[in-house]
């Protein structure tokens, strides 16, 4: 059975579809990761599925429940960090398990759960004096007080640096190992490659490709490409000179390969053209380079950083 399932969703607010119309479906035990620039419609869709927001229309379903109608009982069962997670400046760490513990009306063993997520060095500081890398594993210690099986972690390492993004990653590959099903949305590429086990590129509020990261790149890849350090006069010398389709950004050219006849003229066309070159080169399409083509440059500085 699924965890998720989610067909023809939509959701306006006022004239803005920002989510316009997506399916797909979530198996248990799954690490499954909505990509996108910011504004895709990433947040609003994590919030249908948690029952914080109403849609207009399509269906949605959450370990087999309306979250809408049954969020009461839906609630029990899940694990919601939301983006940008805050608390009360004052609790430490294991004050506000134990808090949310009581919430739920569960025991917990706080010292255990923060080991779980890899905060015990931190269990007795104040939640203000945190690191955002431990406030945001303080966020999935008590995301994870109810013992939820399926969790909600919406762009759980934007702002971090890499070291702390490394560790709150090093958490979710835990609550896959436990057999949680996961639910991560991202404008980091490399977060969905390294830790979805399938992957959703969504962009104003479409999902634009779905599958296994292997998978979009050889649906979506345009196959093996040349790229060479060389500057723009490497590139119009190509251009005037040969057929290949060919791209440049100033320091350096790439060459799209349709087969392998295409590699043999790139490199005599090359050599030929008298330009300074270096460090050749040859590659398949990589998810960063779908990603580009689907959702474009999107201005944003953040938005596909790696
Ligand atoms: N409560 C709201 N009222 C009006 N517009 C909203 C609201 N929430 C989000 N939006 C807009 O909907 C679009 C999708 O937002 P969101 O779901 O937060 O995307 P993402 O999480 O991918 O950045 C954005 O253009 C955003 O400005
Ligand atoms: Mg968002």
């Amino acid at each position: 059975m699924s965890a998720i399932e989610v067909s023809g969703l939509k959701k306006k607010y006022g004239s803005l579809q920002a989510v316009d119309g997506i399916s797909f479906s979530v198996k248990k035990g799954e690490v499954f990761s909505l990509l996108g620039p910011n504004g895709a419609g990433k947040t609003t869709t994590i919030e249908i599925l948690e029952g914080l927001r109403d849609k207009d229309e399509g269906t949605a379903s959450v370990l087999g429940l309306d979250p809408w109608k049954s969020g009461y009982d839906l609630h029990k069962q899940i694990g919601v960090i939301p983006q940008g997670f805050k608390f009360l400046d004052y609790p430490t760490p294991k004050e506000a398990v134990n808090y949310y513990a009581t919430l739920f009306g569960t025991k917990v063993d706080a010292d255990q759960m923060l080991k779980r997520v890899i905060l015990d060095e931190a269990k007795n500081i104040w939640f203000q004096n945190l690191s955002g890398g431990q406030k945001q594993k303080l966020g999935m210690a008590l995301s994870l007080v109810n013992d939820p099986q399926v969790v909600f972690l919406d762009e759980p390492t934007t702002g971090l640096d890499p070291q702390a993004r490394r560790a709150v990653w090093e958490v979710i590959r835990k609550l896959k190992a436990e057999g949680r099903t996961v639910m991560l949305t991202t404008h980091y590429l490399e977060e969905a490659e390294v830790l979805a086990d399938r992957v959703a590129i969504m962009n104003h509020g479409k999902i634009v490709a779905m599958g296994t990261t292997d998978e979009i790149e050889s649906k979506y890849g345009s196959g093996q490409r040349m790229v060479v350090k060389a500057k723009d006069d490497l590139l119009r010398y190509l251009k005037e000179n040969t057929k290949l389709e060919v791209d440049g950004d100033g320091s350096t050219v790439t060459v799209f390969l349709r087969d392998k006849n295409d590699a043999m003229v790139a490199l005599g066309a090359i050599e030929e053209s008298g330009a300074g070159w270096d460090d050749l080169t040859v590659r398949k399409d990589r998810l960063e380079d779908v990603f580009l083509r689907l959702v474009g440059e999107t201005g944003d500085e953040e938005a596909g950083a790696r």
